[in-house]
């Protein structure tokens, strides 16, 4: 099956090979440089000098730990998708009180809407975002959202679930407080690892926050930190897996050759759409660079499109939420071949005629 997921994704060979090494200790000497190696190359993929954690559960685990650490009352969500949605729910889920910013779906966050809502609810103490809303496939214009945030002087939480490693992002520059992504997608390794990076403002709020419970309390990360460990055992071979990738993105040339990867396998699926005559799901402007969201035409629905290329040998996405029978997706991440975007091509125009 040729995979053209939302995560988990197709891994690289590489990665795979790494991971089946034999275990070590997550004490010894070779856990403390893996550690280290491993945040140091993510530090400088995102660009920052926050604190990069290594969460042995998936993405959301830093969703519920943006939370528990940094948000005493009352916080602000972004909700333009199915992703932004549970952000909201995991925040209700532990008792804050949530506002929420709702476009149309399809439709970005902007930064007057953030602006005029921040003006209503100063009270708030966080913002919430899902930079790439993986469920719509629409990319929300982040740094122009952060640059809003710090203008109210808010925390900004980043669920970069599925866009780190496929863009740009620039924690320090734009101000990301708490930006965090799982291993099972753009860099296309197995699920069970969270990555995130945690800024110097979010560790003061979780010095002083109250039952924040002990897994995935950032103080006692930052304190493991100190000597290159986490205070659980960690996902070793996901960790592995993952600082393979970043060093075959630097033997590449480095993650704008990366990036320039993911542009022209996404430039070849919204072409190839294109040409079979089928509208994309997000507003022009803001179709994300690591999902291509489709709208299924009248005579087919979108689960139909996905079951029938399952049989065609490939694995598309079905559509997610509210437009699961509507849509479908195709994804760019993880490790996928060009000359397999063409056959996966001449696999949807057969399906549709
Ligand atoms: C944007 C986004 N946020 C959060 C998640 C949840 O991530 P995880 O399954 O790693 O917890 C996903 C998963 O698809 C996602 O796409």
């Amino acid at each position: 099956m040729k995979l053209f997921t939302v995560g988990p994704v197709a891994c690289y060979p590489e990665v795979l090979e790494e991971m089946s090494r034999q275990m070590f200790s997550h004490r010894s000497e070779e856990y403390k440089e893996l550690h280290r190696e491993t945040v140091e190359m993510l530090q400088k993929f995102i660009e920052t000098e926050n604190q990069i954690f290594l969460f042995p559960s998936s993405g959301t685990g830093f969703m519920e730990a943006s939370v528990r650490n940094c948000v005493e009352k009352r916080m602000l969500c972004c909700v333009n998708g199915s992703f932004g949605k549970r952000f909201s729910a995991v925040a209700i889920s532990n008792g804050r009180e949530v506002e929420k910013i709702e476009p149309s779906l399809g439709e970005p966050v902007t930064p007057d809407m953030l602006d005029d809502k921040l003006l209503k609810c100063p009270e708030v103490e966080a913002v919430s975002v899902t930079h790439n809303e993986t469920s719509v496939g629409l990319i929300n214009p982040l740094q122009r959202i952060a640059d809003v945030v710090k203008k109210h002087g808010k925390l900004l939480f980043v669920d970069a679930v599925s866009s780190m490693g496929g863009t740009e992002l620039k924690v320090d520059d734009w101000g990301l407080d708490v930006c965090f992504s799982s291993s099972q997608k753009c860099f296309g390794v197995p699920p069970g690892l969270g990555v995130g990076s945690v800024s110097a403002e979010a560790l003061k709020r979780s010095e002083v926050a109250k039952n924040k419970g002990w897994y995935f309390d950032f103080k006692l990360f930052e304190k493991y930190q100190g000597d290159a460990g986490t205070p659980m055992t960690p996902s070793i071979p996901q960790i592995s897996g993952l600082k393979r990738i970043l060093k075959i993105i630097e033997d590449l040339g480095g993650k704008e050759k990366y990036f320039e990867l993911y542009a022209e396998r996404n430039k070849r699926i919204g072409m190839g759409v294109k040409k079979l005559g089928l509208p994309l799901f997000p507003c022009k402007g803001y179709e994300s660079p690591t999902v291509t969201c489709i709208n299924a035409p009248s005579h087919i629905n979108g689960l139909e499109v996905y079951q029938k290329m399952r049989e065609r040998g490939f694995e598309l996405a079905k559509g997610y939420g509210t437009v699961k029978d509507v849509t479908f997706r195709i994804g760019n991440m993880g490790h996928i071949e060009l000359e397999d975007i063409e056959l996966m091509l001449g696999a949807l125009r057969e399906v549709l005629a």
